[in-house]
Protein backbone atom coordinates (compact mmCIF):
# COMPACT_ATOMS: atom_id res chain seq x y z
CA UNK A 1 0.00 0.00 0.00
CA UNK A 2 1.36 3.68 -1.13
CA UNK A 3 2.31 5.97 2.25
CA UNK A 4 0.49 8.78 2.76
CA UNK A 5 2.48 12.02 2.48
CA UNK A 6 1.48 15.13 4.39
CA UNK A 7 2.71 17.07 1.43
CA UNK A 8 2.22 20.75 3.20
CA UNK A 9 4.58 19.83 6.02
CA UNK A 10 7.25 18.29 3.40
CA UNK A 11 6.90 21.77 1.34
CA UNK A 12 6.93 24.08 4.63
CA UNK A 13 10.31 21.82 5.13
CA UNK A 14 11.83 22.20 1.88
CA UNK A 15 10.82 26.23 2.60
CA UNK A 16 12.55 26.57 6.02
CA UNK A 17 15.92 23.88 5.06
CA UNK A 18 16.47 26.56 1.72
CA UNK A 19 16.53 29.60 3.82
CA UNK A 20 18.97 28.16 6.34
CA UNK A 21 21.10 26.70 4.21
CA UNK A 22 21.50 29.72 1.94
CA UNK A 23 22.35 32.26 4.29
CA UNK A 24 25.56 32.12 4.51
CA UNK A 25 26.25 32.51 1.24
CA UNK A 26 23.95 35.95 0.78
CA UNK A 27 26.82 38.22 2.04
CA UNK A 28 28.26 37.05 -1.04
CA UNK A 29 26.14 36.84 -3.46
CA UNK A 30 27.51 40.20 -5.25
CA UNK A 31 31.00 39.51 -5.74
CA UNK A 32 32.14 37.27 -8.65
CA UNK A 33 31.00 33.32 -8.09
CA UNK A 34 33.17 30.75 -9.27
CA UNK A 35 32.27 28.57 -12.61
CA UNK A 36 30.05 25.90 -12.43
CA UNK A 37 28.57 25.72 -15.68
CA UNK A 38 25.76 25.45 -17.33
CA UNK A 39 22.89 23.88 -15.47
CA UNK A 40 20.21 21.93 -17.18
CA UNK A 41 18.02 25.19 -18.02
CA UNK A 42 21.23 26.62 -19.61
CA UNK A 43 21.81 29.30 -17.74
CA UNK A 44 25.36 29.82 -15.82
CA UNK A 45 24.71 27.99 -12.35
CA UNK A 46 25.67 29.28 -9.34
CA UNK A 47 26.38 27.84 -5.91
CA UNK A 48 23.42 29.32 -4.17
CA UNK A 49 21.31 27.66 -6.79
CA UNK A 50 22.81 24.10 -5.77
CA UNK A 51 23.02 24.76 -2.02
CA UNK A 52 18.84 25.58 -2.89
CA UNK A 53 18.47 22.30 -4.75
CA UNK A 54 20.66 20.09 -2.45
CA UNK A 55 17.94 21.05 0.28
CA UNK A 56 14.99 20.05 -1.56
CA UNK A 57 16.50 16.85 -2.47
CA UNK A 58 17.74 16.28 0.96
CA UNK A 59 14.08 16.83 2.58
CA UNK A 60 12.55 14.78 0.59
CA UNK A 61 14.69 11.88 0.46
CA UNK A 62 14.83 12.41 4.57
CA UNK A 63 11.00 12.08 4.44
CA UNK A 64 11.42 8.80 2.60
CA UNK A 65 10.15 9.60 -0.45
CA UNK A 66 11.46 8.23 -3.68
CA UNK A 67 10.93 10.45 -6.79
CA UNK A 68 12.49 11.93 -9.85
CA UNK A 69 13.96 15.20 -9.76
CA UNK A 70 13.68 17.84 -12.42
CA UNK A 71 15.31 20.80 -11.94
CA UNK A 72 16.71 24.03 -13.63
CA UNK A 73 20.06 23.53 -12.28
CA UNK A 74 21.33 19.52 -12.55
CA UNK A 75 18.63 18.16 -14.82
CA UNK A 76 16.40 14.86 -13.87
CA UNK A 77 18.11 12.92 -11.25
CA UNK A 78 16.09 9.62 -9.78
CA UNK A 79 16.33 8.83 -5.95
CA UNK A 80 15.03 5.84 -4.75
CA UNK A 81 13.70 2.31 -5.96
CA UNK A 82 10.01 4.16 -7.45
CA UNK A 83 11.37 7.24 -9.10
CA UNK A 84 8.79 6.79 -11.57
CA UNK A 85 5.80 7.64 -8.93
CA UNK A 86 6.80 11.11 -8.19
CA UNK A 87 8.05 13.80 -10.04
CA UNK A 88 9.56 16.95 -7.91
CA UNK A 89 10.17 19.73 -10.72
CA UNK A 90 12.53 22.75 -9.53
CA UNK A 91 13.55 25.52 -10.18
CA UNK A 92 15.48 26.49 -6.92
CA UNK A 93 16.55 29.95 -7.26
CA UNK A 94 14.06 31.88 -9.30
CA UNK A 95 15.24 35.58 -9.60
CA UNK A 96 18.25 34.50 -9.45
CA UNK A 97 19.42 38.48 -11.17
CA UNK A 98 17.29 39.97 -7.80
CA UNK A 99 19.33 37.69 -5.76
CA UNK A 100 22.58 38.88 -6.47
CA UNK A 101 21.95 42.68 -7.08
CA UNK A 102 19.93 42.23 -3.31
CA UNK A 103 16.93 43.17 -5.13
CA UNK A 104 14.79 41.38 -2.31
CA UNK A 105 11.90 39.02 -4.65
CA UNK A 106 13.52 36.04 -5.38
CA UNK A 107 12.04 32.62 -4.67
CA UNK A 108 12.40 28.56 -4.82
CA UNK A 109 9.24 26.89 -6.68
CA UNK A 110 8.68 23.49 -6.04
CA UNK A 111 5.98 21.12 -7.86
CA UNK A 112 5.13 17.42 -6.87
CA UNK A 113 3.32 15.72 -10.19
CA UNK A 114 2.61 11.73 -10.93
CA UNK A 115 4.05 12.03 -14.57
CA UNK A 116 6.35 14.68 -15.58
CA UNK A 117 3.65 16.76 -17.07
CA UNK A 118 2.15 19.91 -16.06
CA UNK A 119 -1.32 18.80 -16.16
CA UNK A 120 -0.66 16.00 -13.56
CA UNK A 121 0.98 18.55 -10.64
CA UNK A 122 -1.31 17.84 -7.03
CA UNK A 123 1.16 19.88 -4.55
CA UNK A 124 3.56 23.05 -4.94
CA UNK A 125 5.58 25.30 -2.93
CA UNK A 126 6.34 28.93 -4.29
CA UNK A 127 8.30 30.39 -1.36
CA UNK A 128 9.68 34.16 -1.16
CA UNK A 129 12.70 33.43 0.15
CA UNK A 130 13.85 36.98 1.48
CA UNK A 131 10.60 37.53 3.53
CA UNK A 132 10.40 33.77 4.54
CA UNK A 133 6.56 33.64 2.50
CA UNK A 134 5.55 30.54 1.34
CA UNK A 135 2.64 30.25 -1.28
CA UNK A 136 1.57 26.42 -1.06
CA UNK A 137 -1.53 24.72 -3.09
CA UNK A 138 -2.73 20.59 -2.76
CA UNK A 139 -5.22 19.61 -5.83
CA UNK A 140 -9.04 20.51 -4.70
CA UNK A 141 -7.86 21.81 -1.26
CA UNK A 142 -7.04 25.40 -2.27
CA UNK A 143 -3.88 27.57 -2.21
CA UNK A 144 -2.48 29.70 1.01
CA UNK A 145 -0.18 32.31 1.87
CA UNK A 146 0.77 30.86 5.05
CA UNK A 147 -1.75 29.48 6.70
CA UNK A 148 -4.72 32.37 4.91
CA UNK A 149 -6.43 30.86 2.00
CA UNK A 150 -5.97 32.87 -1.07
CA UNK A 151 -8.05 34.08 -3.43
CA UNK A 152 -7.46 36.55 -6.92
CA UNK A 153 -8.78 39.90 -7.42
CA UNK A 154 -12.08 40.65 -8.93
CA UNK A 155 -10.92 44.18 -10.95
CA UNK A 156 -12.27 43.56 -14.52
CA UNK A 157 -11.27 46.95 -15.46
CA UNK A 158 -7.28 47.11 -17.90
CA UNK A 159 -7.91 51.15 -16.30
CA UNK A 160 -7.62 50.73 -12.72
CA UNK A 161 -5.03 47.22 -13.16
CA UNK A 162 -2.05 46.28 -11.78
CA UNK A 163 -0.43 43.82 -14.60
CA UNK A 164 2.85 41.90 -14.55
CA UNK A 165 4.60 41.81 -18.57
CA UNK A 166 7.82 40.47 -18.91
CA UNK A 167 10.10 41.69 -21.68
CA UNK A 168 12.98 40.51 -20.82
CA UNK A 169 14.24 39.53 -23.91
CA UNK A 170 16.54 40.61 -26.37
CA UNK A 171 13.65 40.34 -28.83
CA UNK A 172 11.97 42.30 -27.42
CA UNK A 173 11.23 44.34 -30.89
CA UNK A 174 9.22 41.77 -32.34
CA UNK A 175 6.86 41.18 -28.96
CA UNK A 176 5.83 45.36 -28.62
CA UNK A 177 3.60 45.47 -31.36
CA UNK A 178 1.21 42.60 -30.39
CA UNK A 179 1.56 44.03 -26.64
CA UNK A 180 0.92 47.33 -27.57
CA UNK A 181 -2.76 47.51 -27.08
CA UNK A 182 -2.67 46.30 -23.77
CA UNK A 183 0.53 48.61 -22.54
CA UNK A 184 -2.10 51.65 -24.09
CA UNK A 185 -4.30 50.26 -21.88
CA UNK A 186 -3.50 49.48 -18.87
CA UNK A 187 -3.18 51.91 -15.64
CA UNK A 188 0.18 50.34 -13.89
CA UNK A 189 2.57 47.66 -15.98
CA UNK A 190 5.53 45.77 -13.86
CA UNK A 191 7.63 42.87 -13.96
CA UNK A 192 9.66 42.16 -10.51
CA UNK A 193 11.87 39.79 -11.89
CA UNK A 194 10.62 36.33 -10.60
CA UNK A 195 8.37 35.08 -12.70
CA UNK A 196 6.82 31.96 -10.24
CA UNK A 197 6.28 34.29 -7.38
CA UNK A 198 4.98 36.90 -8.99
CA UNK A 199 2.27 34.54 -10.50
CA UNK A 200 1.74 34.08 -6.87
CA UNK A 201 0.86 37.43 -6.93
CA UNK A 202 -1.51 36.98 -9.23
CA UNK A 203 -3.34 34.15 -7.52
CA UNK A 204 -3.89 35.86 -4.24
CA UNK A 205 -5.05 39.49 -5.84
CA UNK A 206 -1.56 41.29 -5.49
CA UNK A 207 -2.10 42.18 -8.93
CA UNK A 208 -4.22 41.38 -11.89
CA UNK A 209 -2.87 39.43 -14.19
CA UNK A 210 1.04 38.56 -15.66
CA UNK A 211 1.96 37.99 -19.04
CA UNK A 212 4.53 36.15 -20.79
CA UNK A 213 4.35 35.94 -24.37
CA UNK A 214 8.47 35.31 -24.86
CA UNK A 215 8.81 32.02 -25.03
CA UNK A 216 11.93 32.06 -22.86
CA UNK A 217 10.15 31.07 -19.41
CA UNK A 218 10.95 27.08 -18.59
CA UNK A 219 8.16 24.95 -17.16
CA UNK A 220 10.74 24.35 -13.86
CA UNK A 221 9.97 28.41 -13.59
CA UNK A 222 5.83 27.60 -13.51
CA UNK A 223 5.12 24.28 -12.30
CA UNK A 224 4.20 25.37 -8.78
CA UNK A 225 3.01 28.53 -9.00
CA UNK A 226 0.15 27.22 -12.35
CA UNK A 227 -1.21 24.74 -9.27
CA UNK A 228 -1.34 27.84 -6.98
CA UNK A 229 -3.29 29.77 -9.15
CA UNK A 230 -5.64 27.25 -10.59
CA UNK A 231 -6.38 26.17 -6.75
CA UNK A 232 -7.00 29.89 -5.89
CA UNK A 233 -9.66 30.43 -8.83
CA UNK A 234 -7.53 32.52 -10.89
CA UNK A 235 -7.06 31.67 -14.95
CA UNK A 236 -3.96 30.61 -16.32
CA UNK A 237 -3.77 30.05 -20.33
CA UNK A 238 -1.35 29.84 -23.57
CA UNK A 239 -1.62 33.80 -25.37
CA UNK A 240 -4.27 31.87 -27.71
CA UNK A 241 -6.65 30.96 -24.70
CA UNK A 242 -5.91 27.27 -24.70
CA UNK A 243 -5.19 24.91 -21.63
CA UNK A 244 -1.67 25.43 -20.91
CA UNK A 245 -0.38 21.96 -20.90
CA UNK A 246 3.19 21.15 -21.15
CA UNK A 247 6.07 18.46 -20.43
CA UNK A 248 8.15 19.47 -17.45
CA UNK A 249 11.49 19.31 -18.31
CA UNK A 250 14.24 22.47 -17.74
CA UNK A 251 14.61 23.23 -21.63
CA UNK A 252 10.52 22.92 -22.17
CA UNK A 253 9.82 26.88 -22.73
CA UNK A 254 6.69 28.17 -22.46
CA UNK A 255 4.07 31.15 -23.15
CA UNK A 256 1.28 31.95 -20.88
CA UNK A 257 -1.36 35.14 -19.66
CA UNK A 258 -2.79 34.47 -15.90
CA UNK A 259 -5.21 36.62 -14.70
CA UNK A 260 -7.27 36.55 -11.27
CA UNK A 261 -10.21 36.62 -13.29
CA UNK A 262 -12.30 35.60 -16.72
CA UNK A 263 -13.51 38.99 -17.32
CA UNK A 264 -10.17 40.45 -17.48
CA UNK A 265 -8.47 37.67 -18.93
CA UNK A 266 -10.60 37.49 -22.38
CA UNK A 267 -9.72 41.59 -22.17
CA UNK A 268 -6.63 40.66 -22.11
CA UNK A 269 -6.89 37.67 -24.86
CA UNK A 270 -8.56 40.39 -27.25
CA UNK A 271 -6.13 42.86 -26.95
CA UNK A 272 -2.57 40.39 -27.93
CA UNK A 273 -4.76 38.82 -30.40
CA UNK A 274 -1.73 38.36 -33.50
CA UNK A 275 -4.21 40.30 -35.57
CA UNK A 276 -4.42 43.45 -33.64
CA UNK A 277 -0.61 43.88 -34.05
CA UNK A 278 0.10 47.56 -34.22
CA UNK A 279 -2.89 49.01 -33.88
C1 LIG B 1 14.13 34.23 -14.33
C2 LIG B 1 13.03 35.06 -13.71
C3 LIG B 1 12.81 36.30 -14.55
C4 LIG B 1 12.48 35.94 -16.00
C5 LIG B 1 13.57 35.07 -16.59
C6 LIG B 1 13.77 33.82 -15.72
P1 LIG B 1 15.83 32.60 -13.06
O1 LIG B 1 14.34 33.06 -13.58
O2 LIG B 1 11.83 34.32 -13.55
O3 LIG B 1 11.74 37.07 -14.02
O4 LIG B 1 12.38 37.11 -16.75
O5 LIG B 1 13.21 34.67 -17.89
O6 LIG B 1 14.82 33.06 -16.30
O7 LIG B 1 16.70 32.50 -14.31
O8 LIG B 1 16.28 33.67 -12.14
O9 LIG B 1 15.59 31.29 -12.45
CA1 LIG C 1 16.71 29.64 -11.49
Amino acid sequence: MKRQVNWAQVLVECKSAIIKQIQPLLKTVGQPQPDLGIGAGGDPMRQVDLVAEKAVASIFTKNGISFTLISEESGVTEYGNTADECYVTTDPIDGTTNLSRRIPFYATSIAVSTKPILGTVYAGLVADLFHGVGYIAQRGKGAYREKKKITPSQNFSLEDAVIGLDLNSYKVKTLIPRLNGLVQRTKHIRHFGANALELCYVADGTTDAFIDIRGKLRTTDIAAAWLVLNEAGAIMTTPDGMTLNAKLDPRQKVKFVASGNREIHDTILDLIKPEKEAQ
